[in-house]
């Protein structure tokens, strides 16, 4: 979830790329780089960390030109460097790209265009872009690119210009978003309108497959035949901040809208049907797994949430003993670890100092450490000797929830690989729960496309002072997201609770109009979710049912049920959380709260 930038007119390229890239900066800030077209010269700069680093460099070494592509990244391939950071240049240093998404199949191009003599500077997937375009060129640049990217798999928005044609600009997409900015006597490309605000307000929305040539005479689009294609222009009414969130009204709300696309990002050139699992830096072998007998899984907030639904599936599928454990605890209770504990960790920022202590301890004892996170180059992936990134691209809204997804996708990808490694469950199963987890995306997006009846209970929740989440099973660590995600937001006392431990406490709290949300997602434990729902309903509770397809049977028992698509239940945690999110969104509007920012909370907590 990179930013990219191009442009070319009568201006300074190099300004009016900072300032673009100062706008993307939200969409990574791992490096920054530019490369401009100047007298027929390429010039490339580029630098790990903040845009302000690229800044100072040019300060020290300027470069200026009427045309030029930038890039703010957010590694996946690579680490942060500057030797990762983009632009990236063919061997002999003539063409220039920038990327934003993830080429799968980079591995297999970049082994052929390593035969063909081409030579490799990075670890990124982007470089095979470049090198392809060369490969390719022979005169006519627009050409070269149609050719390239149809040798490449994977989701693309890129930037490109050459020496060889230092008058052009070429851009196109496929699953990752790009803008064509339309300025008088000047042209601009952008991962994101933000970046192009400050100058136009008329952009050209690209869809997959529709090719860019910019020149001084203008704006061309074509399709991949070379077909020009006619395009109505978008006039842009948002004010810039809107702009940044994409249109929507909160960072939280656009993140919970991206889930469809992390989801699917995430299982990217991992998941595959028929294949065995491909998880890029886990690097255990079959003989260290069969070694373990326990595995510990700690974390932090939604992360330690997320590690429970970890347990379920991994006891479950991989046959291996779980502990789960909130990182503060863990480290000051003297745990049981030996060299046959495998710890996992999750953060979503890496950073966290409770989880990075628990790393600490469990290395000092020989285990082994395996990570999950979504920051490349996070302490948690440097100290971590395994480690399997979610592919959230940056989380901005302190409530975190696609980084949430997809670490239970990656717990689902750890569980099914171990499971093929020690050959756990049969063939089979593991072949339905992939297919299972490849559709995920598409019915996250079913889920998220009819919100009507969860913004109209939220009005009702608004006016409550505590809320009870109830669940069994996978859906008890849902109830524990949901209710995290609640209070933090909308400032409302809540309590997740195991359906079948209500009655030994704490249905004492329940009376004539408590709000009770009740997950009945589980079809083996579906009957008996029932019965704990009339435990409620009788002492006066109203209930919101979130269930899924096939169960409506459960409209008798409850006021209101929210229906998720058809799922196994092992996979549904993934579809359920998502009208929770969603609540406590609408619940924290209703009431006008700082859905972003909510009090006294950080996005990283880097203190114990
Ligand atoms: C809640 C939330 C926090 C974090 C927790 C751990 O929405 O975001 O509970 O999950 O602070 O953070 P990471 O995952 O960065 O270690």
């Amino acid at each position: 979830m990179c930013g990219i930038v191009g442009y070319l007119g009568n201006k300074d390229a190099t300004k009016v790329l900072i300032d673009g890239l100062s706008k993307l900066e939200y969409r990574g800030y791992d490096s920054a780089g530019i490369a401009i077209m100047n007298e027929g010269e390429l010039s490339v700069r580029k630098r790990k960390g903040r845009l302000a680093n690229l800044e100072e460099q040019l300060e020290s070494n300027p470069v200026s030109g009427s045309i030029g592509i930038g890039h703010t990244r957010w590694a996946t391939h690579g680490e942060p460097s500057d030797r990762n950071s983009h632009p990236h240049t063919n061997t002999k240093g003539t063409i220039a790209v920038v990327h934003n998404g993830i080429i799968e199949n980079y591995m297999v191009l970049r082994e052929w265009l390593s035969s063909e003599g081409y030579k490799f500077q990075s670890e990124t997937d982007t470089e095979v872009i470049p090198q392809l375009v060369d490969y390719y060129y022979e005169g006519n640049l627009l050409e070269a690119v149609i050719k390239a990217v149809e040798k490449m798999h994977g989701s693309y928005a890129l930037g490109v210009v050459s020496k060889d044609e230092p008058d052009k600009m070429i851009a196109v997409r496929k699953d990752s978003p790009l803008i064509v900015g339309i300025g008088e006597k000047e042209s601009f490309i952008a991962s994101d309108i933000p970046a192009v605000l400050n100058y136009t307000r008329d952009v050209y929305l690209l869809e997959d497959n529709e090719f860019v040539l910019i020149d001084k005479d203008g704006i061309k689009l074509f399709d991949e035949n070379m077909d020009v294609i006619d395009k109505e222009v978008f006039h842009v009414t948002w004010n810039a901040d809107a702009a940044e969130k994409g249109g929507y009204d909160t960072f939280m709300l656009k993140e919970i809208y991206e889930q469809p696309k992390a989801i699917k990002d995430t299982l990217t050139s991992r998941v595959i049907k028929g294949e065995l699992i491909k998880l890029d830096s886990i690097k255990i072998t079959k003989e260290q797994l069969e070694n373990i007998d326990k595995i510990y899984i700690v974390a932090c907030g939604t992360a330690y949430n997320a590690g429970v639904v970890g347990k379920y599936v991994i006891e479950s599928l991989a046959k291996i003993p779980v502990e789960v454990d909130i990182a503060s605890e863990f480290r000051y209770r003297d745990p049981f670890i030996t060299d046959k504990t495998l710890l996992i960790v999750i953060s979503q920022s890496g950073e966290t100092a409770d989880t990075m202590a628990a790393v600490r301890l469990a290395k000092s004892k020989n285990a082994r450490v395996l990570a999950i996170t979504n920051v490349v180059g996070s302490s948690v992936a440097r100290e971590a000797e395994d480690v399997l990134y979610t592919w959230a691209g940056p989380e901005i809204a302190v409530a975190s929830t696609k980084a949430y997804t997809t670490m239970l996708i990656a717990l689902y990808m750890i569980a099914l690989y171990f499971a093929e490694q020690k050959g756990s469950i049969r063939e089979k199963e593991i072949e339905k729960i992939k297919s299972g987890l490849l559709d995920l995306s598409e019915k996250t997006a079913e889920v998220l496309s009819d919100t009507d009846a969860i913004e109209e209970f939220a009005k009702e929740v608004a006016k409550h002072k505590d809320v009870f989440f109830l669940g069994r099973g996978l859906d008890f660590a849902i109830a524990m997201e949901a209710s995290l995600k609640l209070k933090e937001i909308s400032y409302i006392h809540s309590e997740a609770y195991a359906g079948g431990e209500l009655k030994h406490g704490t249905i004492a709290l329940i009376e004539e109009g408590t709000a009770v949300i009740a997950l009945t997602t589980q079809s083996a434990l579906f009957e008996k979710m029932v019965s704990n729902i009339k435990e409620v309903t009788t002492r006066g509770a109203n209930v919101l049912a979130i269930s899924k397809e096939g169960y409506e049977e459960i409209q008798k028992s409850v006021d209101t049920t929210i229906y998720i698509p058809k799922v196994r239940s092992i996979l549904a945690p993934v579809l359920s959380v998502i009208p929770l999110q969603l609540l406590a969104y609408y619940v924290a509007v209703e009431k006008g709260c700082d859905v972003d920012k909510p009090r006294n909370l950080a996005k990283s907590v880097t203190v114990e």
